[in-house]
Formats: structure tokens, C-alpha cells, sequence
């Protein structure tokens, strides 16, 4: 059976204890058959049955499991660099969106492009995101705003899903915004979201969860609320863009629906925080979103201290976060959202897990899990967050097999 030794320091990160307790285990060795994790230990311990196969040395550096980016716009037509060089100049992310930009510029793009370009693009975002340590990504439609736009999209996860090795979950945004065609009749869309879109995403099995953009800017609770039992009734689970811009009471309703997670809140009331640490709803912090529109930060120790589980996600899109470097996102969650490294660390892997429903099977190193991991260039969580740096992953595994 495959080994992996000489490991300086593994955080298994399992789901126990607060959110800075990565439970880790020094001069560490694990052993897994086929996809599956079979024994975690001292290397001293290891069973000598289990080291007749295939050695991996870890050269004494952390092992970590392998990355989980819980939130990602992965597939979309075009750019929008002339919106981020405006910001930049003093222009908010709202009046460029009132002018035209924003979602609604990438939604003509992705409109355009043919699906095998969609899928084309993406895939070369997964092969950059594996290098990172990065093994499960969760994606999101909502740039189509058609029935078969928005299809188009998730059939391009699907086939991703298929045909590479990263984990794929993909998410039905298509209340992401109102599209032109149906600027002056908003219940028109809410109806077509509810009575064709929703049906269609769960007759073809086209994804897991149903998202929406609960903002002043975009759906209000009322109506997200219905588009969330709607969904709900179909069978996907809810999950939220909540509080962003303004404390519009998404938590509290991400709570009420038993969302698996609300994302972005970084206007968050402090019921909303109760309402979620009650109801087991993961929060989402996307802090690159925040710098890349010059928005205040989650302060994420809020959510520590009433009892929510925080998880670390990019946003990756390309309008409000277009960067898909988990790693960078885990640093500024560090700098900006004060938390500690080991705190962050479990943030992207077994409660970034829990925002997409694969805590079971993702997101720790123990016997019975998935064997994905990342060796990371550093002795610990505390440096490799200190001394950020792009390319300090020296190997990714996917269900076992070493992929970089
Ligand atoms: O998660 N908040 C809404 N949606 C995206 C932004 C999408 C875009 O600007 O294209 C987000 O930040
Ligand atoms: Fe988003």
C-alpha cells in the first residue's frame, strides 16, 4: 500500500475541538489503498505491512489535506480587467454594475461562449488551483441567466467532473442577478428561476446546492426566501451571498432555511450570528472579494466567538475576486480577518468541507477519508502564513494518486 513518510509536522485537522485545534502529530507517516486513507500515525508505529508499496518522502517538511475551495465562479466567458484598473481609481463595484459592468458584462460574455470554450478555460484554472494544494472545488453557475445558459454552464462542471482529477460540486446560481431582458418584470425571472430552472438543474442532476445573491442590490430576503424552498423542495440545498454590501439579514436567513453555508458576511448582524451558530450554518469568508473592491473585511473572530465554524473560500470570478490562490486568500484571513494560521488551516480544509456537505469523506487526514493531501514548503502553519510566497506546494495528492 502506498506510504507517505517523513513528515515533519501533519495537521490532520479532524472536527474536534475549536476552530484552532488542527490536532497535529509529529515526524508523522500515512498509509492508504486506492483512494482511501487506511492508517495515520508516528512513522516510528507504522505497521511494516503497510510500507511494502510505493514510498513517498514528505523530506520533513508539513502535511496538510489537500485544499477545499468551498466558493468559486470556476466557469465564465471573458474578463474584466478595464473594471478592476476603474476601482482602483476610486470607482465603486456598485457603479460600475449600475453602468452596465459588473455580473451583467460577464454574463453577455458567457452567453457567447461555447461550452467547450467554457470548459477549455476552466480546466486550465484546475490545473493552476492542483498546484496550489488545492484537490475539491466547489462551482458555481450564474453568468448564463438563461435556462440554457445556465445549463450550459453546469454541464461543463459535470463533464469537468468526469474527465479530471480535482473534486467538482457544482452549485446553481442562477438568481446570481436580474438579467436586462428582465429589468422591468423581476417576477418574471423569480418565476422562470423557480418554475423552469430549478426543475431542470435537479431533473438532470446538474448540481447539489442552489445559491443566491441576497443583497439590496439584487434579491431581498422575501424573495430569496422562496427561491431557497424552492429549491430546497427540489432537493438541492440552500446556500447564501449574505450581508456583503449591507446587514440585509441573509445569516438570519440562511439559518431559518438550514443553508450549509452563508458567504461573504461581512456586514453580518450580531442575531445573524446567533441564528447561524444555532442552526450548524457554516460562514464563508471571501476575503479577496474584499480587497479587490475595497470593502471592509470579515472580522471573522466575531463568528469564532458565537460559536460559528468559519471556512476560507476565493470567490474566484472575474469581477470581484479574480484570483483563484486559496493559499493567498488563507493568508489575508489571517491579516485581515484575524485568525490564526492554524485557525485558517481548518478553514480551508475540514470546515470548507462542511460548507459543501463532504465532511464524511473530505477535508481531515484520518483513516476512512479521502487520500488527498498537500505537502507544503514549511514546518508549520505559522510560517507558511507568515512567509506567504506563491509556489511553496511540492506536491499535491488526489484520492492517492500524487498529481504535482
Ligand atoms: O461572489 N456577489 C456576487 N457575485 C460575485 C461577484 C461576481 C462578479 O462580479 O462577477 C461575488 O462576489
Ligand atoms: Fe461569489
Amino acid at each position: 500500500m502506498p506510504v507517505l513518510t517523513n513528515i515533519g509536522f501533519l495537521a490532520t485537522c479532524i472536527d474536534e475541538g475549536a476552530q484552532g485545534e488542527i490536532h497535529p502529530q509529529k515526524n508523522a507517516a500515512i498509509a492508504w489503498q486506492d483512494d482511501t486513507i487506511q492508517w495515520v500515525g508516528q512513522e516510528k508505529d507504522l505497521p511494516e505491512k503497510y510500507a511494502d508499496e510505493k514510498v513517498f518522502d514528505a523530506n520533513g517538511k508539513m502535511v496538510v489535506p489537500g485544499l477545499i475551495d468551498c466558493h468559486t465562479h470556476l466557469a465564465f466567458g471573458g474578463w474584466r480587467p478595464d473594471e478592476f484598473a476603474m476601482r482602483v481609481q476610486g470607482k465603486s463595484y456598485l457603479e460600475i454594475a449600475k453602468a452596465g459592468g459588473g455580473i451583467l458584462s460577464t454574463v453577455k460574455e458567457t452567453r457567447k461562449a461555447p461550452e467547450d470554450g467554457l470548459y477549455e478555460k476552466a480546466s486550465e484554472f484546475l490545473k493552476e488551483m492542483v498546484k496550489l494544494g488545492v484537490t475539491t472545488v466547489e462551482c458555481k453557475s450564474g453568468y448564463g441567466l438563461t435556462v440554457e445558459d445556465e445549463l450550459k454552464t453546469l454541464r461543463v462542471y459535470r463533464r469537468l467532473a468526469e474527465d479530471q482529477e480535482l473534486g467538482m460540486v457544482s452549485t446553481f446560481l442562477g438568481a446570481h442577478t436580474i438579467p436586462p431582458e428582465y429589468k422591468d418584470d423581476r417576477e418574471g425571472y423569480i418565476n422562470l428561476v423557480i418554475s423552469e430552472m430549478i426543475p431542470a438543474v435537479a431533473e438532470h442532476n446538474l448540481a447539489e446546492f442552489c445559491d443566491i445573491f441576497t443583497e439590496e442590490s439584487a434579491f431581498t430576503v422575501e424573495e430569496s426566501r422562496r427561491i431557497l424552498l424552492a429549491a430546497k423542495a427540489a432537493g438541492l440545498t440552500p446556500k447564501l451571498h449574505a450581508d456583503q454590501l449591507t446587514s440585509c439579514g441573509g445569516a438570519e436567513l440562511a439559518a431559518e432555511v438550514e443553508a450549509a453555508s452563508a458567504d461573504h458576511l461581512e456586514k453580518i448582524s450580531d442575531d445573524g450570528i446567533e441564528a447561524m451558530a444555532k442552526a450548524g450554518v457554516v460562514g464563508v469568508t471571501l476575503p479577496l472579494a474584499s480587497l479587490y473592491t475595497q470593502e471592509d473585511f470579515l472580522d471573522c473572530r466575531r463568528l469564532v466567538k458565537g460559536g460559528v465554524d468559519v471556512a476560507v473560500a476565493t470567490d474566484f470570478n472575474p469581477g470581484s475576486a479574480p484570483s483563484y490562490d486559496l493559499p493567498l486568500a488563507m493568508m489575508l484571513t489571517c491579516n485581515q480577518g484575524r485568525l490564526t494560521p492554524a485557525e485558517v488551516l481548518k478553514g480551508a480544509t475540514i470546515y470548507a468541507a462542511k460548507a459543501i456537505k463532504r465532511d464524511y469523506k473530505l477535508g481531515s487526514i484520518e483513516r476512512g477519508k479521502q487520500a488527498d493531501f498537500a505537502i507544503i514548503d514549511a514546518p508549520n502553519p505559522d510560517f507558511w502564513m507568515y512567509h506567504y510566497r506563491g509556489a511553496n506546494c511540492l506536491g499535491t495528492f488526489v484520492k492517492g494518486e500524487k498529481l504535482v
